[in-house]
């Protein structure tokens, strides 16, 4: 097959699908890479290091013409008029936005949607959203460390004793569980809140405080399972009373790190503005929900700003700003996805019996699938 792997050009992304190492490993299969002149350069990756591993350097419309386009974010529809009608694309193609998946069906393409993976024990090494989720979850400490005056660890010196930072942690899915192990290691006193009741036990293990919120009612117990893994709403009841455990702790803490989603809907507000005023001046706020609307009303997505004395960062694209970590993490998953439908030796092939390219699967023949 041949393979093509374009710069991306969304204005915040930095990461590439393909690198060397991979690269490296889809030749071998026997396939064609053809990777466009540049598009790994803001990752690190140079033509040279490509061509080394035995791609072949091209022009965008060499990349976006070939039998499968490997791509980091959604194609724009300038990109799709480059590509054949019956091409495939892979990537993060936004698997909730029925708009622009309408737009690849238009356009004849095949799409998988890696976020659309199951988070199984066989999707694991395919995970897109563990793996970048991971690096965001890294990047938000370092970046609420850099912005917040002071420093993280309890530090005894000759001119007096430092105060350990209180870091609060909201969400504790992949990427809130990496916050609190960086945190931890830069030497802050963490707490963290989750809908799920399983999640306590690893937040201990990490050496974090967990915030109870106990269950009064089957129906909160309930909802606090979730579904496939992932968090449902949860009844306003236990949300009213999480509200005032988190708006004590909040007002006590020095850094924020909100993590909590629910897939497909607007980011859970968790941090209103009451918290915010309440909050100690030069404190930092890092809301990685900002691309779902933010679990603070007072984020503004893709901005840093400073409301009541409180440094509120709303970056949406937080594994952008460790791009070639992320892009070798992203690259290694599509490679383990892409084994599914090219197998060794074999051909394309869309096989509906394997969960995860049905899940994956979200254009083809035209079409949107129903899920
Ligand atoms: P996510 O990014 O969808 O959500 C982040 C966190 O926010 C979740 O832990 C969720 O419970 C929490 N949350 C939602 N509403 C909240 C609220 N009102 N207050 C506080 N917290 C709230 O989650 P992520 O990181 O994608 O993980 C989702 C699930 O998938 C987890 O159960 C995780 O353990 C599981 N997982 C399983 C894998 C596997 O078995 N292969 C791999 C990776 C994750």
């Amino acid at each position: 097959m041949i393979l093509g792997v374009p710069t991306e050009t969304a204005p915040d992304e930095a990461r590439v699908a393909v690198t060397a190492e991979t690269a490296r490993k889809l030749v071998d299969q026997g396939h064609t890479v053809r990777v466009q002149t540049g598009a790994g350069v803001a990752a690190s990756v140079t033509d040279a290091a490509y061509e080394a591993a035995g791609a072949e350097i091209t022009d965008l419309a060499g990349a976006f013409s070939a039998d499968i386009v490997l791509k980091v974010r959604a194609p724009v529809d300038s990109e799709t008029a480059l590509m054949r009608r019956d091409a495939v694309v892979i990537g993060l193609l936004n698997a909730f936005d029925p708009v622009g998946l309408q737009r690849l069906a238009a356009a004849g393409l095949t799409g998988f949607a890696l976020e659309a993976a199951p988070r199984t024990t066989r999707a694991q090494s395919m995970d897109v959203l563990s793996s970048q989720a991971n690096i965001a979850g890294y990047k938000a400490v370092m970046i609420a460390a850099e912005k917040y005056q002071r420093l993280f660890p309890m530090l005894m010196t000759a001119a007096g004793t430092i105060k350990a930072a209180r870091v609060v942690i909201l969400g504790v899915g992949v990427a809130g569980l990496q916050a609190i192990a960086t945190a931890k290691r830069l030497g802050a006193v963490i707490e963290a809140s989750d809908v799920r009741p399983s999640v306590k036990e690893q937040v201990e293990s990490l050496g974090a405080k967990f915030i109870d919120v106990p269950y009064e009612t089957p129906e909160e117990q309930a909802a606090a399972e979730g579904v496939g893994g992932y968090a449902r709403p949860m009844p306003q009841s236990w949300l009213d009373r999480q509200k005032l455990e988190v708006a004590r702790r909040v007002a006590m803490a020095d850094v924020v790190i909100s993590t909590a989603l629910i897939p497909g809907r607007p980011a859970p507000r968790l941090i209103t503005e009451e918290m915010v005023m309440a909050m100690k001046p030069g404190s930092v706020v890092v809301d990685l929900a900002a691309p779902q609307g933010g679990n603070c009303p007072l984020t503004e997505p893709g901005k840093t700003v400073v409301k009541h004395g409180v440094t509120l960062v709303g970056e949406t694209n937080l594994p952008a700003l460790v791009a070639a970590d992320a892009s070798s993490l992203y690259a290694r998953n599509v490679l383990d996805f892409f084994k599914l439908i090219c197998p060794d030796k074999g051909d394309f092939r869309i096989d509906l019996e394997d969960d995860i390219v049905a899940a994956c699967l979200v254009t083809h023949n035209g079409e949107v699938r129903k899920k």
